[in-house]
């Protein structure tokens, strides 16, 4: 078993002697959705190049940065950027994001991510997180979450809640955004995914596919957050359209649903 607060005693020193706040609610930006927190009023920032054991995002569209921000009273802790399994990270490294906040004293928790869109669900649309797939790395979930207790047990898949889902819907209709729902299924990458891939996860229930949150999600969930997740459906999943998959388009895609997304997330923060 893995002791995160061991590994990253310093880390979380330095963070608690110099943040100006107890942030309440946790934001992850995904691919291309980081501009959210020039929305915010931002009181202070870590580059996460100069924190110690801080693992860096080497993805585009992931800048490495942690804000700790105002928005409607509400105090923020947001992160721009995330860092990725197929990037070579350990799960204990992916889910370090969730464990700051969870330190810090975050309760509840919004994970955003970009996906390909199967089924119903199309480029530009936003889709609330219905359901997950763990398969691939429960284990390693398992092994550094320990499950010491029972109660950790019973939280492991209590995600996405229930009760956030219901506010990101409310703030959804207040808004008049229009939120799809479905099933996000994990695949590890680096790669997109083959057609066959595709038509195999369509079959198996998902609705959208992406690379990265699941491990946030149950890791923040078994810590005892509240965790409510959205997709920005940034492409056709591979073979649905006849072009290729690239991450510009995913980049272009998440800058056209830019403002919607920022409208929703506004909106859901004003509500919790
Ligand atoms: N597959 C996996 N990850 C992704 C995709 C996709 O089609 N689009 C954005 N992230």
């Amino acid at each position: 078993m893995i002791d995160m607060n061991t590994k990253y005693e310093k880390l979380i020193k330095i963070l608690e002697s110099e943040i100006p706040f107890k942030p309440e609610i946790g934001l992850i930006l995904g691919s291309g959705l980081g501009d959210f927190a020039e929305k915010t009023k931002i009181i202070k920032t870590f580059a996460t190049n100069e924190l110690p054991d801080y693992p860096q995002s080497t993805v585009e569209g992931h800048k490495g940065y942690i804000h700790f921000a105002e928005l409607n009273d509400k105090k923020l802790l947001i992160y721009q950027g995330r860092i990725h399994p197929y990037e070579g990270y350990s799960i204990a490294e992916c889910v370090l994001p969730v464990f700051i906040a969870h330190r810090l004293g975050v309760k509840k928790i919004i994970l955003t991510n970009a996906a390909g869109g199967l089924n119903h669900l199309q480029p530009a649309d936003l889709m609330l997180i219905t359901s997950m797939n763990t398969f691939n790395i429960k284990k390693e979930l398992a092994q550094l979450i320990g499950l010491a207790t029972t109660e950790m047990r019973q939280r492991f898949f209590d995600f996405p809640s229930a009760k956030i889902n219901s506010i990101i819907q409310s703030a959804a209709l207040k808004e008049q955004v229009l939120l799809k729902e479905g099933v996000y299924w994990y695949s590890s990458g680096p790669s997109y995914e083959t057609p066959a891939e595709i038509r195999m996860t369509q079959k198996l229930g998902g609705d959208a596919v992406g690379m990265s949150t699941v491990h946030e999600a149950v890791y923040a969930s078994a810590l005892g957050m509240e965790v409510g997740a959205i997709s920005c459906i940034t492409n056709y999943a591979a073979g649905i359209s006849p072009n290729k998959l690239n991450h510009q388009e995913v980049m272009e895609t998440a800058e056209l649903v830019k403002e919607k997304f920022e409208k929703l997330i506004k909106k859901i923060i004003e509500l919790f």
